[in-house]
């Protein structure tokens, strides 16, 4: 049984901010099946235009944070809060350095997970938004081995990814730190403008196969397991 829909949401973009996608959809119909409420704190980390910060509070959590490495889009999240008439505690941090020390019940993200022609990240500009290193993998290796420190015990992560950046690797880096792992949805969307400019990388490195035209996303949840009453 599918949870119902909220209203619909009134999201803008600042110029220079990651438009909201089919990864961004993807994650926020995820987020409709957690229970939110008025206790729920929810970490929306790489938020963007903070359209699921916003989408976490209308699904009914009462404190959400939002980060993202770009002063644009913490100004352009704070903005849609207010638009949608919710307060987003908008920061700006590398990851979870904003939320030291603090403590959620759900985290989401979608993080840039789109292989490159580098190692080295991009400093500013749009390109933040995607890429993350050669294998795509740079961003979601540190959120999976450090989500642990920011969720409470029996917390969730929803994490995006691409199939093409391995999604075996995220599992185990994640069942490592003591998290039960699932794939909660799956969706085959075209690729976008950025894919189809590195297919032939993308091909040469065999992350796609010659004429590959989709791929596959998937949502990663992840429960952070919670002490067991003898060792208490
Ligand atoms: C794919 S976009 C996702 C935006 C939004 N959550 C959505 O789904 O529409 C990734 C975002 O991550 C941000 N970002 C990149 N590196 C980051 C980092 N180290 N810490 C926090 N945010 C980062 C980018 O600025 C960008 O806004």
């Amino acid at each position: 049984m599918s949870p119902e829909k909220e209203e619909p949401m009134m999201i803008l973009r600042l110029p220079g901010v990651y438009r909201p996608q089919h990864d961004t959809s993807l994650l926020a119909d995820a987020l409709l099946f957690e229970h939110l409420t008025a206790r729920s704190r929810v970490l929306d980390l790489c938020t963007g235009t903070g359209a699921l910060a916003v989408a976490a509070s209308a699904a009914g959590a009462g404190h959400v944070v939002a980060v993202d490495i770009s002063r644009r889009a913490c100004a352009n999240a704070r903005l849609n809060g207010i638009l949608n008439g919710t307060l987003i505690d908008s920061r700006r941090g590398d990851l979870t350095e904003a939320v030291h020390g603090e403590l959620f019940d759900l985290v989401i993200s979608n993080p840039p997970y789109v292989p490159a022609l580098a190692d080295d990240l991009p400093t500013a500009g749009i390109e933040r938004a995607w890429d993350a290193g050669k294998d795509g993998r740079a961003l979601i290796d540190r959120i999976a081995a450090t989500v642990h420190e920011v969720l409470v015990p029996g917390g969730t992560l929803l994490l995006l990814q691409s199939v093409l950046c391995g999604v075996d690797k995220t599992e185990a880096i994640l069942e490592e730190h003591g998290m039960a792992v699932e794939i909660s949805a799956r969706k085959y969307i075209p690729f976008g403008p950025v894919m189809r400019e590195r297919r032939t990388m993308l091909e040469a490195r065999g992350l796609i196969t010659t004429g590959q035209e989709i791929e596959q996303l998937v949502i990663i949840r992840a429960t952070k397991s919670r002490p067991s009453p003898n060792s208490m």
